[in-house]
């Protein structure tokens, strides 16, 4: 497998960046493409050099890179991958960023702050990208920052078959961590079976990075197998503070069901000992062994990423890899 595939006369290719090659790899397998052999490396200043090994002219090309740290470098890269291909006559140019960069800077909470999640679209689009393809995004509406089509990927599925399979579903509740997911939590409640859903009230001191207290429970948890759904665990703070929480207001058990494992210190710690019975994430971010706790279950996401690589490629339909969720 050379990272290319050849349909009619047109040709897919798939390039990555050095932040996640497990995941490349494996998304390459899927497709049966394989990852097109790349030179790439650093400077002594720490400046990037990237070369595509084989031609990529007139190619369909998809370029993945996983934005974990660090993670300005990995959106440099994968800038850099896509201005190499557009100046070697790459057709089209679709930016695979599993786990969107700064999206959730996507609005001002104060006066002077940036919409950064809005810049990563600029800066894709200008470096030459056609298109974005994204699991989960922080909040749907960043579709609209990047001036072209974006297939917006949903792990639910994915998560949703692996949760049935783990939770007693006759006496289940779905809850959101705050007030702003909720929407999300409620078609998680539909896949369960249209089970009760609830909220946790959190609030956050905006001069204090990384600190959520969780308040109190919104909705009835009594007795009750709870779901706690992200889209993210970074520090692990607001789902410690969920659980505490739910468990206070006589939750039977927690399991939390998150897309992107971001697990920046002390997740891992926080995580383990917050009393949920399981975390489970997917591999939208390479998990290191120290970012891992007895608890923790990755779930792969490669396959979800090809069937849309291949959709976008054979002009097919990425909603119907949905079935009614997006
Ligand atoms: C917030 O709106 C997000 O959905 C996550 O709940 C949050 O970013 C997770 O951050 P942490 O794990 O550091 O509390």
């Amino acid at each position: 497998m050379s990272g290319i595939i050849t349909s009619g006369e047109k040709r897919l290719v798939l390039v990555t960046g050095r932040a996640h090659p497990e995941l490349a790899e494996a998304v390459g397998k899927e497709l049966g493409t394989g990852v097109l052999p790349t030179t790439a490396y650093d400077f002594a200043n720490s400046e990037i050099y990237v070369r595509f090994n084989e031609s990529v002219r007139g190619c369909d090309a998809f370029v993945l890179q996983s934005h974990t740290e660090p993670i300005n470098q990995w959106i440099m890269e994968q800038l850099i991958m896509v201005d190499a291909l557009k100046r070697a006559s790459a057709k089209r140019i679709t930016v695979v960023a599993p786990f969107y960069p700064y999206a959730r800077q996507d609005k001002k909470h104060l006066g002077r702050e940036p919409i950064s999640a809005r810049l990563m679209a600029d800066l894709f689009k200008t470096a030459g990208a056609d298109r974005l393809m994204a699991v989960d995004l922080h909040a749907a509406q960043a579709q609209g920052f990047f001036d072209g089509p974006v297939d917006h990927l949903w792990a639910m599925p994915v998560l949703v078959d692996y949760v049935k399979s783990r939770v007693d579903l006759s006496h289940v509740a779905v809850v959101s961590p705050d007030a702003g997911r909720i929407r999300v939590a409620e078609k998680w409640a539909n896949k369960l079976g249209g089970c009760p859903l609830a909220f946790v009230h959190k609030t956050r001191d905006t001069s204090r990075p990384n600190v959520a207290v969780a308040n109190r429970v919104v909705g009835d948890v009594e007795g009750l197998n709870c779901v706690l759904v992200d889209d993210l665990i970074d520090t692990g703070g607001t789902i410690a503070e969920a659980v505490k929480v739910l468990k206070d207001s006589g939750a039977k058990s927690v399991i939390v069901a998150a897309t992107h494992g971001v697990l920046s210190p002390p997740a891992a710690q926080r995580l383990s000992e917050c009393g949920a019975t399981e975390v489970v994430i997917t591999d939208t971010l390479p998990i290191k062994a120290e970012k891992r706790f007895d608890k923790l279950t990755i779930l792969p996401i490669a396959p979800l990423l090809a069937r849309a690589i291949r959709e976008v490629f054979d002009d097919g339909s990425v909603t119907s890899l949905f079935d009614g969720v997006a």
